[in-house]
């Protein structure tokens, strides 16, 4: 018989490696999440893009005990051990798998539109054209007076060359001169770790497929952002959260 897979434990650890570099990241989910409550009603339709395996939607689930969240992710490692460890949250989360910014990507969620998009760690993946759809198609999602949250590392374009020169000087020394490869080192000891579990042997075999197809593109700057969001028609666009260049940026439908 197959061993039972603690996918709770999974979870605790996805968040423990990625505590590991994004610091602040617990404090940045924080003030999402007051973002939305200050502005939205407490029973919310919200998306969480780029959810990986659910951080953020358990936390929006467990602030706001009314909402529903629908969790989107293209990695099927990621969802499987979402799905396995949080399940539908006793039918308030649902699990979609999509890639966003792609043709057509938004047939995959349920009908109707959202009070809040939310992601954290995951738009920085997208190359500028997806980054631009994926905005007009959140313009659409939204209901007015929605909100769009980014938790994310935004860094300062080429015209801010001294304060990019700022943000990792600051970033090394609170790492205590750990180096990126060390950093690193907590990621992949996870997927490392995770490709062992047969049980998630078919959605790795699907994950190198995909992954194969779609390379990362690098991180794009905070103004490019801005601009997209404005061109998608987002009357308002500001940061509303920042430690240096890891920042939260909102947009009021
Ligand atoms: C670093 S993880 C962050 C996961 C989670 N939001 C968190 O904060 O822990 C980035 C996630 O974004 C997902 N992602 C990146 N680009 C995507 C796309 N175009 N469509 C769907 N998911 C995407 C990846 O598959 C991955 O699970």
């Amino acid at each position: 018989m197959a061993a039972r897979v603690n996918w709770k434990e999974w979870l605790r650890r996805w968040d423990e490696q990625q505590e590991s570099f994004h610091l602040e990241r617990e404090r940045r989910f924080s003030a999402m999440l007051d973002a939305v409550e200050a502005t939205q009603p407490r029973r919310l339709r919200a998306l969480d893009l780029g959810s990986g395996p659910g951080s953020l939607s358990v936390r929006l689930l467990r602030r706001f005990p009314r909402a529903t969240v629908t969790a989107v992710d293209y990695d099927p490692v990621a969802l499987r051990v979402g799905e396995g460890a949080l399940g539908s949250y006793r039918g308030r989360l649902s699990w979609v798998d999509a890639r966003m910014g792609a043709p057509g990507w938004t047939k995959a969620l349920p009908s109707g539109r959202f009070h809040a998009a939310l992601s954290t760690t995951a738009l920085h993946w997208l190359a500028p054209a997806p980054l631009r759809a994926l905005y007009a198609d959140l313009r659409r999602l939204l209901l007015p007076g929605g909100i769009f949250l980014n938790g994310d590392f935004l860094p300062w374009g080429p015209s801010y060359r001294r304060f990019s020169r700022m943000a990792k000087g600051v970033r090394e020394a609170r790492l205590h001169g750990a180096s990126a490869a060390r950093q690193w080192a907590a990621w992949s000891r996870w997927w490392k770790d995770a490709e062992k579990v047969p049980a998630l042997a078919p959605a790795f075999q699907l994950r190198e497929e995909r992954h194969s197809q779609h390379p990362r593109t690098g991180d794009l700057p905070l103004d490019l952002h801005l601009r997209a969001l404005r061109r998608a028609g987002f009357r308002d666009a500001q940061v509303v959260w920042q430690d240096f260049e890891n920042r939260v940026l909102c947009a009021v439908r």
